[in-house]
């Protein structure tokens, strides 16, 4: 891959420093649940990449399971409206639950994923980030594990996309404002 793709203006996390991270992460959540071993929800698409790299970091007996949720769509704002475009194979009630995520944006998805999910009777829920802008918060919302705090700019790479594209870039950079605006 060329590094940095043409479409980016700057690398704002390389490979290391995520990866860095992730172990610190994981080696946290490791020790945390270390009794209650948590079942690791992904939310698809952009936990992905996230969640391979973390899940690899935690030492556990874990589960991993995934729902894909949608609020962007193929614009770069949240539109608040949330839709399940898959759900969870697993019955989650009395379970530890760790929801595993790419990006805190407006922390529209997150609001409605954890109501969701609390909802099923779970015994914990908790909620692992890689980022989160808290510029751009339009909720406050409790997040155990944040990989990174990042300015309010619309970031791609490392599972995050603009128009589905960008996901593989293996690290974190700010978009170039040419691709989405004129
Ligand atoms: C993105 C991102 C988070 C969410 C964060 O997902 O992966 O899930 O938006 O934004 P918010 O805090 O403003 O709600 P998206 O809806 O783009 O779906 P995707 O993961 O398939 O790209
Ligand atoms: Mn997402
Ligand atoms: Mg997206």
């Amino acid at each position: 891959l060329m590094h940095p793709h043409p479409d980016v203006d700057h690398v704002l996390l390389t490979e290391q420093q995520i990866h860095d991270r992730l172990d610190e992460l994981g080696a946290q959540i490791a020790a945390d649940y270390a009794d209650q071993p948590p079942i690791l929800v992904g939310v698809l698409k952009g936990a992905v990449m996230v969640m391979a790299d973390l899940a690899r970091r935690i030492d556990l007996k874990v589960e991993m399971d995934w729902m894909a949720v949608s609020s962007y769509g193929s614009g770069t704002k949240s539109s608040g409206v949330v839709r399940i475009l898959k759900d969870l194979g697993t019955d989650i009630s009395g379970r530890d639950v760790l929801i595993v995520e790419d990006i805190i944006d407006s922390g529209l998805t997150l609001k409605w994923l954890l109501s969701n999910l609390r909802s099923r009777g779970p015994r914990s829920v908790e909620v692992c980030t890689l980022l989160r802008k808290p510029e751009a918060a339009r909720v406050e919302i409790d997040v155990r594990y944040v990989g990174f705090e990042i300015p309010p700019e619309f970031v791609i790479g490392y599972g995050l996309d603009y128009a589905e594209a960008y996901r593989n870039l293996p690290y974190v950079g700010v978009l170039k404002r040419s691709v989405y605006e004129g």
